[in-house]
């Protein structure tokens, strides 16, 4: 079974059967904030995982009819809704993965920092939870600004005794999803077949696609590198105007969460060369925490990859980052210890 299913490693395959939920492990997957603008289609996406066998749908308040909807769908996993801080315990208790989407989205004209204030204190309340419930679940942070929210998640489990750092993730699939689309229309070449690693962090300039080692190669002039690099850090500020002030990317990031569940996922299960970009614990430059290609095993983290050969623009483009991202990291270092 696990050969067969080391062939769907690729993100696209997001749920299809294409092998027997009956050959694979029990996996629970919480997710926190799953009545919001990502959690409701992440939900979907997640039952239409054959990986899932309990999914667990947490929110302050709305999930009894997400979950009720979403467990119509025929597919291998349980559903459960679970609302206000008394049912928590529950949604988290058994949980291999959990996956973050809780708290506020952007409006035009803010920064991924100005949601600080708010979505730092609700990502610290729910980590303290999982500290209690589900100590060894695999963390996918996807609230906002990712660059801070992970640092928090960090120093809450550490202040627990539980943190591990192979266990937690900042998602920056988004990103990922991101250049690979804006590149393929660039170098005309199937989306499909593109491959573009994403690091740094997950905000403006952190935010450092490496198209120099972008797959398939296309050799693209400076100034249209340039042009993709610039439009995949204002990605998401792209949404956030697009959508005038009804929050920021929530299919496209439904679907990067779903993607980059689906590889916690098939590393848990053994999968092997299961590689994604995530903002993680790393030594890969002098900053604690850093975005690179990660490979995932049956602990979480097994590898943090290093950045590879890389083009003089992105030299500086790296240099350049590491003052706001640092910033970022203390500033959550230092909510989390207050
Ligand atoms: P949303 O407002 O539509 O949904 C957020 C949900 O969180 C709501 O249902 C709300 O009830 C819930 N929530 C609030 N406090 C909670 C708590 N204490 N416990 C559980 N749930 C709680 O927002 P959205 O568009 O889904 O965005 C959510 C977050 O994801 C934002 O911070 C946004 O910036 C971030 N985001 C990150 C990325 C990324 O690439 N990492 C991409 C898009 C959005
Ligand atoms: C994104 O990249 O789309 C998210 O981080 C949401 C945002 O505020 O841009």
């Amino acid at each position: 079974a696990l050969k067969r299913a080391s062939r769907s490693t690729s993100s696209c395959h997001l749920g299809r059967r294409s092998y027997s939920s009956e050959s694979q492990p029990e996996r629970k997957v919480a997710i926190l904030g799953a009545a919001g603008g990502i959690g409701q289609p992440l939900s979907l996406l997640m039952k239409l995982n054959p990986l899932v066998s309990s999914l667990s749908l947490y929110d302050i308040a709305g999930t009894p009819g997400v979950a009720a909807d979403v467990s119509h769908v025929n597919t291998r996993s349980q559903v459960k809704g679970f609302v206000g801080e008394e049912q928590l315990g529950e949604a988290l208790e058994g949980s291999d993965v959990v996956i973050i989407p809780a708290g506020v989205p952007r409006k035009p004209g803010m920064t991924r920092d100005d949601l600080f204030n708010i979505n730092a204190g609700i990502v610290k309340s729910l980590c303290v939870a999982i500290s209690k419930y589900c100590p060894s679940a695999l963390v996918n942070m996807i609230s906002n600004p990712v660059n801070s929210t992970v640092p928090i998640a960090a120093e809450v489990f550490k202040k627990a005794g539980i943190y591990d750092e192979k266990r937690l993730f900042g998602v920056t699939t988004l990103d990922v999803v991101r250049a690979k689309t804006f590149y393929a229309g660039k170098a005309n070449v199937p989306v499909e077949n593109v491959n573009v690693p994403v690091v740094g962090g997950h905000a403006g300039i952190t935010i450092l696609p490496l198209f120099s080692q972008a797959t398939p190669k296309a050799n693209l002039p400076n100034d249209e590198i340039k042009a993709l690099t610039k439009r995949t850090q204002d990605g998401g500020t792209e949404v956030v105007e697009a959508k005038a002030g009804k929050g920021s990317a929530t299919l496209s990031m439904a679907y990067a969460g779903a993607l980059f569940a689906d590889a916690c996922l098939k590393g848990l299960n053994g999968v092997p060369d299961v590689v994604e970009c995530s903002f993680v614990q790393s030594t890969v430059t002098e900053l604690p925490f850093f975005a690179s290609k990660v490979r995932l095993g049956k602990n979480g983290v097994e590898e943090v990859l290093g950045l590879g050969a890389l083009s003089d623009f992105e030299k500086e483009g790296l240099e350049s980052l590491k003052p706001e991202l640092l910033a970022s990291i203390q500033k959550g270092i230092k909510f989390a210890n207050q």
